[in-house]
This record gives C-alpha cells, sequence and structure tokens, in this order.
C-alpha cells in the first residue's frame, strides 16, 4: 500500500497537464442564451464547460450555476450575464500534481487549461481525466516492469542453445586499492540485470569480492573471468604470482599472512578463502611458488539450486 501510494505521487510528478486533458473541448459562447446552455448540459451529460470567445477563455459556467439561474434568473439571459469571469486555470505544461492540489484546493469540478505562451484554451481537466491519466500510466509501468521481469527469467531461453554462455572478464592491478572491488560490483549488477536469483548474487559477490581483495592485496594483478550458463556461475580467478606455498594453511580460518597496514584498511582477517569455499557448490585452489595463483569456483544456479 505504502509503495503504491508512493509511486501514484511519483507519477502525478512525473505526468504533466497535457498528457491526461481532455482535448475535445465541449464549451459555449459568452453571447449563448442560458437555455441553450441547459440543453447542452443535458445532452452532453457534462455539469459545466468553459465560455469561450474565438478560441479565447472568457469565463466557466457550471451545472450550479445553471439552478441558480432557473430558480431566480430571466428567461432570456446570456450565459456571460451568469458564468464566472476570470477563472481558476492550469496550463499544459504543470505537473499533474499541481491539478489535484487545485482541486483540493478550490473543491470545482474542471478546470479550464491553457497553454502558457498563447493564453488560448487547449484542454479540460477534471478529476475523472486525472484519475484515468494515473491508472493508465500505473498499469503500463506495471506492464513494463512485468515485462522486464519475464525477459530477466527467460534470459537463457532467448538465446539460442549455441549461445547459452556469457563470459565477463575483468583486468584486476596489484595493490590499486582505488579500484580494488569494481570486477566484482560490475558483475553483481550483470547477475542482477540477467535476473539471476537473489541468494546466488549474494553468494557470487561474496566469493568474488574477497578474491579479488587477494589479487589486490597479495599479488602484481590478475585477471578475473565469469561464465554465467544455464545451470552455474563459474568464476576464475588468476594472478601472476607469488604464489600460496601451503594452500592447506592459506585455507583455514584465521590465517593471514597480512601486514598491519593491511589490516587497519579492514581486510586480512584470514576469512577470505574459507569465506569463498562457504559461498560455493565447487572450489578449486592451485598455486605455484614464483608462478602465480589459479582459484576456480562454480555456483549453481539452476532451479533447484541449494539454499545456503
Ligand atoms: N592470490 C593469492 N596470492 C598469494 N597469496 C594469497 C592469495 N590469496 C590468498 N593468499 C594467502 O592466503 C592467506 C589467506 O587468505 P584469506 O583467507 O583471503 O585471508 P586474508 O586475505 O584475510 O589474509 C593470505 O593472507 C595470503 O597469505
Ligand atoms: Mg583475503
Amino acid at each position: 500500500m505504502e509503495t503504491k501510494f508512493d509511486k501514484t505521487v511519483e507519477i502525478l510528478f512525473e505526468l504533466k497537464v497535457a498528457d491526461v486533458m481532455r482535448k475535445d473541448i465541449i464549451s459555449i459562447g459568452p453571447s449563448d442564451m442560458m437555455s441553450q446552455l441547459k440543453k447542452t448540459l443535458q445532452e452532453r451529460r457534462i455539469s459545466g464547460l468553459p465560455v469561450v470567445k474565438g478560441s479565447n477563455l472568457v469565463g466557466v459556467i457550471s451545472i450550479e450555476d445553471l439552478i441558480r439561474w432557473l430558480s431566480d434568473g430571466d428567461a432570456d439571459q446570456r450565459v456571460e450575464e451568469v458564468m464566472s469571469k476570470n477563472p481558476q486555470c492550469l496550463y499544459a505544461d504543470q505537473p499533474l500534481i499541481h491539478a489535484v492540489k487545485k482541486f483540493d484546493q478550490f473543491g470545482f469540478g474542471r478546470f479550464p487549461v491553457l497553454d502558457r505562451e498563447s493564453g488560448k484554451l487547449v484542454g479540460i481537466i477534471t478529476r475523472g481525466v486525472i484519475i484515468n491519466g494515473t491508472l493508465k500510466k500505473l498499469e503500463k509501468e506495471y506492464k513494463e516492469e512485468e515485462i522486464r521481469q519475464y525477459r530477466a527469467s527467460h534470459f537463457f531461453g532467448d538465446i539460442s542453445a549455441d549461445q547459452k554462455k556469457v563470459t565477463l572478464k575483468f583486468k584486476i592491478s596489484g595493490k590499486d586499492f582505488d579500484n580494488a572491488g569494481k570486477a566484482s560490483t560490475t558483475m553483481k549488477k550483470n547477475l542482477k540485470r540477467m535476473g539471476i536469483q537473489p541468494d546466488i548474487i549474494q553468494r557470487a559477490a561474496i566469493a568474488s569480492y574477497e578474491a579479488e581483495m587477494n589479487v589486490v592485496i597479495y599479488t602484481n594483478g590478475g585477471v578475473m573471468q565469469y561464465t554465467i550458463t544455464e545451470d552455474k556461475l563459474s568464476l576464475n580467478v588468476t594472478d601472476s604470482g607469488p604464489g600460496i606455498d601451503d594452500i592447506e594453511k592459506a585455507m583455514q580460518p584465521g590465517y593471514t599472512t597480512s601486514e598491519s597496514w593491511v589490516k587497519e584498511l579492514g581486510f586480512g582477517a584470514g576469512m577470505g578463502l574459507p569465506n569463498i569455499k562457504k559461498c560455493s557448490d565447487k572450489m578449486d585452489l592451485q598455486s605455484e611458488v614464483g608462478k602465480g595463483t589459479t582459484l576456480k569456483i562454480e555456483i549453481l544456479i539452476g532451479e533447484d539450486h541449494e539454499v545456503k
């Protein structure tokens, strides 16, 4: 409910008076007889209308004016003698929220809409057209969101069999703390766009971020590559040294060789590799001292993937 209300208010700011106003204006002339007004209101089933001379607005007249005239007016009176002059108007380029405020403020049934430059009458706005216009826009946005979600969930269904694979590749520079984490955040955005399940994205993001930080902190740089297929997300991180001499030890929770300045930055608690393992369905870490390290992980993304 809360979000829907917010959305409606947002739409009232987005839409312009011109977007929803009625352009097929039913009007009457100032020198027309009041009996003519009665006929028009009855025939067109409306409760009021603008009084127009040429294309200039000179007043508005409503069913209330007609009732007053019926009870104590002269039979041969003209519209201009009964109408309200200098009516409250709206401009076509105003946000719709102005119209809503004006209805609240004055309690009238309709407002003439003028073109700001020419001052000419270009439309009529009633509460009814505001409601219709807002609902139409809400419906359109809802449909667009539905389509977007449909596309996302059918991402793989829409591409042909031999192309059921998406690869993203990033270069990671060693010791470049300004850009540290960029590869992981870019990947996260892409996974979201593809409609990958949020719990998978979360796990992938954690594993990716820890792996990326290790390359930034401990190595001279490397490459991070994501491959997304229908059933799994594979992450491959390769760096060019210095390598890890005891992988078993490095994998232990709390083990770290990080220097104090790294710890001061909030990294180096020795939980990176254990976290990567926890977030993956499969993990393989290979390293050669002096050459480099390759980390490969897989996260299953099929319908029946295990929720961790
Ligand atoms: N790509 C790598 N190259 C060299 N050493 C690494 C690499 N990744 C991790 N290490 C070593 O493994 C240790 C543990 O890594 P990790 O579990 O991520 O914890 P932390 O980064 O907090 O130290 C690191 O302190 C480092 O010595
Ligand atoms: Mg680490």
